[in-house]
C-alpha cells in the first residue's frame, strides 16, 4: 500500500455537488485530491477498480445503537462499527440508552475515547436529554455539547414532561445542537406490541396506534416554533405524522425528520407467526404509511433515512412475543433493501444516496457527505444490481435479530473507506499495485 489509492473507473455520484458521472478518484493522505475523468494524474499508487459500480460519498446514520458501556453482549463500539462499515456507513450517531446511558461528560467522553481505538467508521455521540434517562431533570446538555455530544435525545423512550421538553429546547439553543425525540405517547401505545388494526386483532396483540406517534410530534413541533430550537423527529413511521412535519415546514418550523429502511419497506405483516425479529418501536405499520413515508422523502419533508440499528441476543428475541425487546439490527441489510425502492421505480438512485449522505449531514450541522476535493475520504461503493442473499450468521453485528435473514436483496455494499482507510473490502474488490 502506498498510502495513496485510486478508485478507478466508476459512476461517482455526489448528490451535494450534483454530481453523477464517469470517472476516477484519488484519495491521499486520508482526504479527497483529485477526481475526474479516466485520465488520472501520474502517481504511485494503488488501484480499486469500480468499474460498473457506483462511488458515492460514505453514508451518515443519524441513528444507532452500539449498546456500549453495559450492554456488550448485544453489540459493542467495535462490532456495531464493523457492521457499520459493512453496511456503508462512514458516520454514525449513536444513541444515549446504555448502561449507565450517556446522560455527562464522563459517559461522552468515554464512547469518544473507546471508539478512537477501536472503531472503523466515526462514531458521534448522542447525550442523553434527562438525567439518568428517567424523564425528569435535565441532564448536563453543556458540559456534554462541550465534550462532543452532536444532539440530544432520550431515544427508547420519549421525553413525556411538556415542561421537560420546553426547557431541554430552551436550553438546546445556547449550543444549537437538535434535540431528536422518539415521539411516542405511553398512554396511547398502552403498552401495545404491533401496529394497531385487523392483523394485532388476529393475533391477539395489544396495538400502537398512529395517534401515539402523531400526538407527541404535533406536542414537539408545537414547542420547537414557540422556542425556535432544532427538532429532529426520529423513526417516523405514520402518514400522519409525514403531515404534520409538512405543515410545520411550511410555517417555517425548524424541524427535521428520519425514517428508518424498516419503515419504508416492511409491513405489520412481516408480525405474522409472532415473529419477534420483526418487533419494533415504533411498530411496522401499513402500505399506505409506506407511501407517504417515500413521499416525504422524496419532497424532502423528510430529510434523512436512519438505520435505528438495535441489536439484541437470540436470547433477548428467544421467547413469547410480548416479552421480546423492540428492535432490528438494521445495518448491514440497509442498503440492499432501500435498493428496493429503486429497482421498483418509487425513489432515484440519486435522491436515495442524497438521503443517506448529505441529508443528515445537514441535520447535525456537519460538513461531511461530500466528494468535494479536500473532504476527508469517507467513501462507498456499491453494485446496485447485485443479488445476494441476506444470512445472519454472516453479520460483524453481534444482532441477529432481523426479519430479512435469508431474504433475496439486489444492490450491495461492495467497500467502505473512512478516512482514507479501506475499512470494508468485498470479496470480489481486488486493490492493485499501479
Ligand atoms: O425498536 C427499537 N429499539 N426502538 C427504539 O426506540 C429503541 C431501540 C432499542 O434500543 O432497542
Amino acid at each position: 500500500m502506498t498510502g495513496t489509492l485510486l478508485i478507478s473507473g466508476g459512476r461517482i455520484i455526489d448528490p451535494g455537488q450534483k454530481l453523477d458521472k464517469t470517472g476516477s478518484l484519488l484519495i491521499a493522505e486520508g482526504k479527497i485530491s483529485w477526481l475526474g475523468d479516466d485520465t488520472p494524474p501520474p502517481a504511485d499508487c494503488d488501484v480499486l477498480d469500480a468499474r460498473g459500480l457506483v462511488v458515492c460519498p460514505g453514508f451518515i446514520d443519524l441513528h444507532c445503537h452500539l449498546r456500549q458501556p453495559g450492554f456488550e453482549e448485544k453489540e459493542t463500539i467495535a462490532s456495531g462499527s464493523l457492521a457499520a462499515a459493512r453496511g456503508g456507513f462512514t458516520t454514525i450517531c449513536c444513541m444515549p440508552n446504555t448502561r449507565p446511558p450517556l446522560d455527562g461528560q464522563a459517559g461522552i467522553d468515554y464512547v469518544k475515547s473507546t471508539a478512537a481505538s477501536e472503531a472503523v467508521v466515526r462514531v458521534l455521540p448522542i447525550g442523553c436529554i434527562s438525567k439518568g434517562r428517567q424523564g425528569e431533570g435535565l441532564a448536563e446538555m453543556a458540559e456534554m455539547a462541550e465534550a462532543g455530544a452532536v444532539a440530544f435525545s432520550d431515544d427508547g423512550s420519549p421525553v413525556i414532561s411538556s415542561r421537560l421538553m420546553l426547557q431541554t429546547m430552551e436550553y438546546s439553543l445556547a449550543f444549537g445542537r437538535p434535540i431528536i425525540d422518539h415521539c411516542e405517547d405511553t398512554e396511547l401505545a398502552g403498552g401495545g406490541q404491533m401496529n394497531e388494526g385487523i392483523i394485532a386483532t388476529r393475533l391477539g396483540l395489544a396495538g400502537v396506534p398512529a395517534a401515539a406517534e402523531e400526538n407527541i410530534v404535533a406536542r414537539d413541533i408545537g414547542l420547537a416554533e414557540f422556542t425556535g430550537a432544532r427538532l429532529h423527529i426520529a423513526h417516523v413511521s405514520t402518514r400522519g405524522s409525514v403531515e404534520i412535519i409538512r405543515r410545520a415546514r411550511e410555517k417555517g418550523v425548524r424541524v427535521t425528520a428520519e425514517v428508518t429502511p424498516h419503515h419504508l419497506t416492511l409491513t405489520e405483516e412481516e408480525v405474522i407467526g409472532y415473529n419477534t425479529n420483526a418487533k419494533v418501536n415504533p411498530p411496522l405499520r401499513t402500505e399506505k404509511d409506506i407511501e407517504a413515508l417515500i413521499s416525504g422523502l422524496r419532497e424532502g419533508v423528510i430529510d434523512a433515512i436512519a438505520t435505528d440499528h438495535a441489536p439484541h441476543t437470540e436470547n433477548d428475541k428467544l421467547c413469547e412475543f410480548a416479552l421480546a425487546p423492540f428492535g432490528i439490527s438494521g445495518f448491514e441489510t440497509a442498503l440492499g433493501s432501500l435498493m428496493s425502492l429503486v429497482h421498483s421505480g418509487k425513489l432515484e438512485l440519486n435522491l436515495l444516496i442524497a438521503r443517506l449522505t448529505g441529508g443528515p449531514a445537514g441535520v447535525i450541522g456537519s460538513k461531511l457527505g461530500t466528494l468535494a476535493i479536500g473532504a476527508p475520504a469517507d467513501i462507498t461503493i456499491l453494485d446496485p444490481n447485485r443479488e445476494w442473499v441476506v444470512d445472519t450468521a454472516e453479520f460483524a453485528s453481534k444482532g441477529r435479530n432481523t426479519p430479512l435473514d435469508g431474504r433475496e436483496l439486489t444492490g450491495r455494499v461492495m467497500a467502505t473507506i473512512s478516512g482514507g482507510r479501506l475499512v470494508h473490502q468485498g470479496k470480489e474488490m481486488k486493490v492493485t499495485a499501479r
